[in-house]
């Protein structure tokens, strides 16, 4: 297990964006020319059935990653340059570099490569740019900082070059970039949030026919609050890319083409044709995709109770079935039902890629902060790390 930093920030979008610039100047000595920005997400419910051809139902959150630009003044440099101020990190990128052909490269710098590729490989002008950038979503907490950054190369390429990409073609330009530059067979949830998501505002992706429906967020007693667990089980880096296989597999044998033409009743008919596992990922998945679908309907008809125990369920399938799970997720989880409706919690779920990250749980607005403090001494009480909590839909600033 490694812990993953303790993320508190409180940092609104503008201070966020004014000190990005701040940094650019001393950085270049350059006022930024663009100032572009992309947010993180937060799935309520719909996980690991993106890439199965099923519903998801994210909120774009108050979290975002800023990016600020300027043109060389050697107009000869070929290579653009950006800074990561988080891991004050620079790296030189041109568009043409194929996957992994730097291996000294940082990190991070795989998925602004990426869509620079796919900006060059789809006979768009990629100019050299001076880059800076910076975030307040937290870095591999489930929440798609990586996405958000992707979005924003795209966004600030769009501006640097005066166009608009249709929106679905930008969002897959960014997933392609994940796919092929940083090697995660990823789906389309964390690309469509951050470039379709309106803070507020849930929104039903069918990952099938790519169409979203607005789902408004509309209680004003009700907020979401994200806990992140700060703890990352990397276990060899391939577990999400071995459920997919596992799930293709499955898929196969049931001998359907897509998860959505399958039933429970299918999967149950198919049980001696599939290995154990591959029996309990079909049955994740076909869940899953029906409680999606459920929790908007019942959050349209403001049936929240209904929401909590599908957020449950939802939970205790992927812990139990598709086991992306940990044990301080299960924690929060846990920690969260025992506090349950008396206490103005309404359900809880892990969020994203699972292994470590953050869990998302809807809570009475004005139970939001009893809650953060059973979870945060109960869970460093028995974990020694301390989570780090903050509601989306913001609660209203007290004075
Ligand atoms: P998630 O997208 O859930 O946050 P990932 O593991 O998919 O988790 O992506 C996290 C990675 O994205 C980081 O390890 C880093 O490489 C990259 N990243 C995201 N934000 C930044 C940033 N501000 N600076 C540098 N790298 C970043
Ligand atoms: C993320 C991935 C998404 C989605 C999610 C699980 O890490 O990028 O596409 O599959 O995991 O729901």
């Amino acid at each position: 297990m490694t812990t993953t930093e303790n993320d508190t920030s409180t940092e609104s979008l503008t201070e966020l964006a004014d000190r990005v610039s701040e940094t650019h100047k001393k950085l270049y000595g350059q006022a930024p020319e663009f100032l572009v920005a992309a947010p993180g997400r937060v799935n309520l419910i719909g996980e690991h059935i993106d890439y199965n051809d099923g519903f998801v139902l994210p909120m774009a959150i108050e979290r975002y990653i800023v990016m600020a630009a300027s043109k060389p003044t050697d107009t000869d440099e070929a290579q653009s340059q950006y800074h990561s101020i988080s891991m004050d990190s620079s790296a030189r990128l041109a568009a043409t570099a194929q996957p992994g052909s730097d291996p000294s490269a940082p990190g991070w710098a795989c998925y602004v490569q990426g869509v620079l590729a796919g900006f060059h490989q789809s006979g768009r002008p990629t100019p050299t740019l001076n880059v800076s950038f910076d975030s307040t979503v937290p870095l591999g907490g489930g929440l798609s900082s990586s996405a958000a950054l992707e979005v924003a190369t795209a966004t600030l390429l769009e501006a640097a070059t005066s166009t608009t990409l249709d929106m679905r073609e930008k969002a897959l330009i960014c997933q392609k970039a994940e796919h092929d530059y940083a090697g995660v067979p990823c789906g389309i949830m964390d690309q469509f949030s951050s470039v379709f998501g309106k803070d507020g505002e849930l929104m039903l992706l069918d990952c099938r026919s790519q169409e979203i429906t607005a789902v408004p967020f509309r209680s004003d007693d009700i907020t979401l609050l994200i806990t992140n667990s700060n703890v990352k089980h990397e276990l060899n880096g391939g577990e999400y890319a071995e459920r997919r296989s596992q799930c293709d597999s499955a898929l196969q044998k049931i001998g359907k083409s897509t998860w959505r033409d399958i039933s429970m009743d299918d999967v149950n008919a198919a049980r001696d044709q599939l290995t154990d596992l591959e029996f309990k990922r079909a049955r994740h998945v076909v869940g899953e995709i029906q409680r999606t679908r459920q929790a908007a309907e019942a959050i349209s008809a403001g049936r929240w109770d209904e929401v909590g125990e599908l957020m449950y369920a939802s939970h205790d399938s992927l812990s139990d079935d598709f086991e992306v799970s940990c044990e301080e997720l299960d924690l929060l989880v846990n920690l969260a039902r025992e506090v349950n409706s008396e206490g103005g919690v309404i359900g809880s779920r892990m969020t994203g890629g699972g292994f470590g990250g953050c869990t998302v749980t809807l809570v009475k607005r004005d139970s939001a902060d009893a809650l953060i403090e059973a979870l945060t001494s109960r869970y460093k009480a028995e974990t020694g790390v301390e989570p780090s909590c903050f509601t989306s839909p913001p609660r209203p600033r007290r004075s």
